[in-house]
């Protein structure tokens, strides 16, 4: 483990997780975690830029465990943790914030979409956001973050932070590498194949949750927006059938020329069907062990005050290299 490099990588408790998030995020962990040393990270912090009701925000922290775990993050071998529990995250926030400009988070992509979408809520920490991010990646001294594209521009803030610090204050920090998959780093909605899959899409048929049943998922995927063409090919003028062949590439791990091959000369409604049952597939499962584990509270508990304790360690020991460096005097003890 002490060679490994390291991974980090976090997901918002800010509602039932999407097929995106699986495709983009929650399955590439999985996949990493054999090579690297993987730290994973339920952000709860982050969640609280936009508005939560207090009592959800904690089922959704525990259903957001029980789903890392049941997606196959292993809690022995990797850490796994909640972001508020280790305040080391804000403080490092803090100092941040000194070398970061407000005009480098005005322009990120995703405030302005935040702010459109939350107008009576555009707060500080919404602008602060990235700031947040960076801390939770370089505490950690992360070589690698594996994340859906939609946080590549966060991602070039956090290397950016990390250099402008260690070039002030001298080697600090480790400068992180995005890891984006290629099939599917951004899996579309279902209902508008130009706008994100989302958990905060108002149209329930726009993504498929991984709380959804097999009846459920075929009856989105029939109801997916295409074209009035009946070809199936990954083309950009083909939106829809290109974002269905995108996940059904990913979750069934066949090729493109594989995917268009099988669905040569078939209809529309055929290859929605079987799109429909490889989702469920995959999904069914990790719903059913979720569930299971979320019956177990307790066990949660231990391993998210493991993983805090396992984190804290690491995220210290960053962060007082940092004090020293910035020149704040250390604390006495004892
Ligand atoms: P969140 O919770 O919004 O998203 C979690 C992960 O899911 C990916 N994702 C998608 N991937 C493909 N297609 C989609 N439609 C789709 N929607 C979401 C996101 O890119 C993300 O990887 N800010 C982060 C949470 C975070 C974080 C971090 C990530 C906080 N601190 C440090 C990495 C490192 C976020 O967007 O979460």
């Amino acid at each position: 483990m002490e060679d490994k490099k390291r991974l980090f990588s976090a997901i918002q408790p800010s509602g039932i997780l999407t097929l995106g998030n699986y495709l983009g995020a929650l399955r590439n962990f999985r996949l990493l975690q054999d090579d690297y040393e993987g730290i994973f990270s339920i952000a709860d912090l982050h969640s609280l830029t936009v508005r939560q009701d207090p009592a959800v925000l904690r089922k959704n922290t525990y259903e957001l465990a029980a789903l890392y775990i049941a997606c196959g993050i292993d809690p022995e071998r990797s850490i796994l943790f909640v972001q508020s529990h280790v305040s080391a995250h804000a403080e490092l926030s803090w100092i941040l914030n000194t070398i970061c400009y407000p005009g480098e988070l005005s322009r990120m992509t995703q405030f302005k979409e935040k702010s459109r979408a939350h107008e009576d809520n555009v707060n500080m920490g919404l602008m602060d956001y990235p700031v947040l991010m960076a801390a939770d990646i370089l505490l950690y001294q992360a070589d690698l973050v594996p994340v859906g594209a939609d946080q590549k521009q966060h991602l070039e803030l956090s290397r950016d932070l990390a250099i402008r610090f260690n070039n002030r204050y001298g080697e600090t920090f480790t400068v992180p590498e995005a890891f984006i998959g290629k099939t599917a780093a951004k899996i579309m909605s279902l209902a508008d194949p130009l706008k994100k899959m989302s958990k905060s899409d108002a149209n329930l048929n726009g993504f498929i949750s991984i709380d959804d049943d097999k009846d459920a998922i075929v009856r989105k995927f029939k109801r997916a927006v295409t074209d009035s063409e009946n070809e199936i090919v990954l083309r950009e003028d083909k939106p829809g059938i290109s974002n269905l062949l995108n996940i059904y590439c990913a979750v069934t791990s066949k090729s493109l020329a594989e995917a268009e091959k099988e669905f040569e000369g078939k209809g529309y409604g055929d290859f929605k069907l079987k799109v429909g049952e490889a989702v469920a597939e995959v999904i069914d499962p990790i719903r059913i062990e979720k569930n299971k584990l979320l019956q177990n509270k307790d066990y949660i508990d231990e391993l998210l005050k493991s993983g805090a304790e396992r984190a804290e360690k690491i995220a210290y020991k960053t962060l007082n290299k940092v004090y020293k460096k910035v020149g704040l005097v250390p604390r006495k003890r004892g």
